[in-house]
């Protein structure tokens, strides 16, 4: 059920855009103001051309082409993993029918909603990161931002896709709106909080994509699932791009961690800050601020919107067929996070309204994961100091915890006390100018910048000192 993808068309595509003139004609019309977005809120650093990969087919073998391209040239196209006739739905009251291919009309404002807002995310992390180029550590590094930013880019188009071909002049209006809000802007910001956050330093690059790609990971896993067909093999194709975007961030604290704990050892010092790396203490603050940033983005911990959306079948749970209950809820209840009389506990309510909650879990469980492999490091550099993930209350500003101010212990604070001791916590003007002060740019071929290691393994098989990008 694929086509082939054409590339002699001006927007390459699996999805027959030849044969719809009007839609054709709609995006043609869009993607000026897209390179228009893109020179103007895209990367700044000058370059001739970058070893990008470019998605060319959906298939299993051989998905992406590598090669040196401008990066004004890329071919952002629109591509929808492989369509499967006989595929039903998973979940909710609609559990058992044929997916859809249309929009249905009760539905329309609601799906238009969704994508809307996983569209929003993708090029508000473009104009996020649009500085880094200024201060890469290593010419691979500085590939491996581009990577993220072009591919941020495409995912933006599989967003305006769907909205021009499912949703009318509506959609065609969100794809504008898409392009005019930026990253906090005071007057059109992104949606969702996170997204509004600068991201002015490597650290927080690697912390971003560690934690709040991962939240794009799980959100994109759920919409998957959609009786939606369209949204949902957009979602998988998505993903598959969404582990190099991880990929990047885990092994990127892997290098700092590794970097800092060498630093220690040859110095036999905890104290590094004057010894050109990142503090442990340091790391551990962007740690907290990413992970709680990123917690808000999966919204309250009990929602009636996400429950009528799994009832309908517009975005399901995180690895919904593997689940072994009935994919409908309706009897089931859960525990979830509360405050009650001002302390932490949980409290039951009906599994539909929990599934922020489910989702969110999935995500804490994962983002553990890459504690672990960053305390292994330590753990065999011989430290006995740990990394950790902080209390779920803490630095919250959505859900049952916002109210209230809490350690990483999850110790519960006044005010004063949190004014007083936040900076313990979260990353300081102190440390964030500190951070600052290391990203010294690394241009040259197989140099790397002192605060960081160098990577295991180069992008596709090439050497870490390959001329990953070309600066013009
Ligand atoms: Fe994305
Ligand atoms: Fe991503």
């Amino acid at each position: 059920m694929t086509m082939a993808p054409d590339y002699t068309e001006k927007i390459p595509n699996n999805v027959s855009l030849r044969e719809d003139r009007r839609l054709q004609r709609a995006l043609e019309s869009w993607q000026p103001d897209f390179l228009d977005w893109w020179e103007s809120m895209g990367p700044t650093l000058p370059t001739r051309d970058v070893y990008l990969r470019t998605a060319i087919n959906v298939g299993r073998e051989g998905w992406a082409h590598f090669a040196h391209v401008p990066m004004r040239d890329y071919r952002w196209g629109i591509f929808l993993a492989e369509r499967d006739p006989a595929r039903m739905i998973g979940f909710g009251e609609h559990k058992g029918e044929p997916a859809w291919q249309k929009v249905p009309g009760e539905y329309r404002a609601d799906l238009q909603r969704l994508i809307v807002i996983q569209g929003d995310t993708e090029p508000a992390s473009v104009e996020q990161q649009r500085n880094l180029g200024a201060s890469a550590p290593s010419l691979y590094d500085l590939r491996n931002l581009f990577q993220v930013n072009v591919e941020e880019g495409r995912h933006l188009w599989a967003m305006v896709y769907l909205l021009h071909a499912y949703f009318g002049r509506e959609g065609r209006e969100e794809a504008e709106e898409l392009l005019h809000r930026n990253s906090g802007s005071a007057d059109s910001p992104r949606i969702l909080g996170a997204f509004n956050e600068e991201t002015p330093d490597w650290l927080s690059f690697y912390m971003f994509t560690y934690f709040t790609d991962r939240d794009g990971k799980y959100q994109l896993g759920t919409l998957k699932e959609s009786a939606f067909d369209p949204l949902s093999r957009t979602c998988e194709f998505m993903l598959k791009e969404e582990a190099h975007h991880m990929m990047v961030g885990t092994t990127g604290v892997d290098r700092v961690v590794e970097r800092t704990a060498q630093v220690m050892v040859e110095n036999d010092t905890d104290d590094v800050t004057a010894l050109g790396v990142i503090p442990l203490p340091v790391i551990q603050k962007y740690l907290n601020f990413h992970y709680s940033v990123s917690l808000d983005l999966f919204g309250g911990d009990t929602s009636t919107n996400v429950a009528n959306y799994y009832t309908a079948g517009l975005k399901g749970r995180w690895n919904e067929p593997r689940r072994t209950d009935d994919h409908r809820l309706t009897d089931d209840g859960m525990l979830v996070d509360a405050l009650i009389e001002g302390q932490i506990a949980q409290t039951e309510v009906a599994a539909l309204t929990g599934l922020n909650t489910d989702l969110r879990r999935e995500y804490i469980a994962d983002c553990q994961s890459g504690v672990n492999r960053w305390n292994k490091i330590l753990a065999s550099a011989g430290l006995p100091h740990r990394l950790k993930l902080p209390h779920v209350a803490f630095n919250r500003k959505v859900g049952a915890f916002a109210p209230i101010e809490v350690s990483p212990d999850g110790e519960i604070l006044s005010a004063a006390e949190w004014a007083a001791r936040k900076g313990q916590w979260l990353p300081t003007d102190v440390d964030k100018t500190h951070v600052l002060s290391l990203m010294q740019p690394v241009y040259e071929r197989g140099k790397i910048a002192a605060w960081i290691a160098p990577p295991r393994n180069g992008i596709n098989g090439k050497p870490f000192d390959y001329d990953y990008v070309h600066l013009s």
